[in-house]
């Protein structure tokens, strides 16, 4: 048996366990009922009026950029510090991501780099909750709604939060989710996209089953095979039945990991805003400003060499290898994003960590970080970027 502790593990019981088994002895192994049952209830929890089944988070963004008519020559506008899967969706339709920077304490993006964007007329506005942390959605709606451009809530990391008494999954256009092994809930792959605007809804329902229409049998539209499967959705329904329980495990956690942190200099932690409560997708601390890259790193390897496993969360999407060179110079200048995605140190988190790996992690963590930066010390130019001053 290893002791390795993992960066992120699911949940799981007999329940779930039993609710797959089941399905094995049911007539549907796909586009069956449960599938639907799943949807509706994610729908429900946001209360938004459809629930559409999906075979993952990046399907469900692509079936609603798809649905909002969005493709080639078209603009949208993603998160720079954030999961790829928002820029990879926009480009598999042939359009365009412009990319926004980030807040440095909400590591959402930020309004004004988003308002800069709009100047470049693109068709919506993709965001998401970064870690579970809603902080700023309901400003970034009222942008859009006053540009009257669709907002399209990327909730992948976040079933569960709040923000001023509304659910994440509750902004915007159509939100979108999913459930791959590491998020609070989980289908194994898998997704669901929720929206209050019944054709919508319809059109991404389609475009998910090959184009069919309301029929089922005749194809109106040129599509994807994007469904869920019976097996997942048995899963995600058992999932969240025990949501509330999961949440709350995931926030002690946090919480352990925050009291045990909070006195580090070199250290910041996560902020909650006033009014939110983050649903805890992963608990990432950052370097402080004086350190760069290089420590960051030395610190996830040293942490690998005690069997701790951590990642790099986020790399900020334009500057990676896949869209250097490729965006417009005008849509990737995120100075934040890439200050912070050099810094930034995702720590293991999930609901059955048990205190005492907590502790382990934390120890392990301030004396890796004091040794790499006491390695850097003479090289570090004491300077702190300004944003993290706050
Ligand atoms: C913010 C965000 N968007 C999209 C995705 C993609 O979801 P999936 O892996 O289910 O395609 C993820 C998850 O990994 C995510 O964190």
């Amino acid at each position: 048996m290893s002791n390795a502790i993992p960066l992120a593990q699911p949940s799981l019981t007999d329940l779930e366990r039993q609710a797959v088994l089941e399905v094995l002895h049911s007539p549907f192994l796909a586009c069956g009922p449960r599938a639907e049952t799943f949807s509706h209830s994610i729908a429900e929890l946001c209360s938004r009026s459809s629930g559409i089944p999906c075979s993952s988070g990046t399907a469900g963004l692509t079936l609603v950029l798809a649905a909002l008519g969005i493709g080639a020559g078209d603009r949208v506008v993603v998160p720079a510090f954030g999961f790829v899967a928002m820029a990879n969706a926009v480009w598999s339709l042939g359009a365009t991501p412009l990319f926004a920077d980030c807040d440095p304490r909400t590591l959402n993006v930020e309004l004004e780099s988003v308002a800069k964007l709009l100047e470049h007329k693109p068709r919506a506005v993709l965001a998401a909750e970064t870690f579970g942390n809603p902080a700023g959605m309901p400003e970034l709606e009222a942008l859009c709604a006053a540009h009257e451009i669709p907002l399209i809530e990327d909730a992948c990391e976040g079933l569960g939060g709040r923000i001023a008494g509304r659910s994440i999954g509750g902004f915007g256009r159509a939100s979108v989710f999913g459930f791959y092994p590491n998020k609070q809930i989980t289908t194994g792959e898998g997704g669901v996209i929720v929206t209050d605007d019944t054709r919508l809804a319809e059109r991404c329902r389609s475009l998910a089953n090959h184009g069919r229409g309301e029929d089922g049998a005749t194809f109106v539209r040129p599509g994807w095979n994007f469904r869920l499967d019976e097996m997942s959705a048995a899963l995600g329904i058992a999932q969240l039945s025990r949501l509330s329980e999961i949440l709350d495990r995931r926030e002690a956690v946090a919480a352990q990991y925050t009291a045990r942190l909070s006195g580090n200099v070199d250290l910041i932690l996560p902020s909650v805003e006033q009014g939110c409560r983050p649903s805890w997708f992963a608990y990432c601390v950052r370097l402080t400003g004086r350190w760069n890259a290089t420590v960051r790193d030395e610190v996830i390897e040293a942490m690998a060499g005690h069997d701790i496993s951590c990642a790099r969360y986020f790399p900020s999407i334009p500057k990676t290898p896949a869209w250097q060179g490729r965006c417009e110079p005008k849509a990737c200048h995120t100075p934040v994003a890439d200050s912070i995605s050099n810094r930034t140190i995702a720590l293991p988190f999930f609901a059955d960590l048990s205190t005492s790996d907590v502790d382990i992690v934390c120890q392990s963590l301030e004396l890796m970080i004091e040794r790499a930066t006491f390695r850097h010390r003479s090289s570090s130019n004491n300077q702190v970027d300004g944003f993290d001053q706050a």
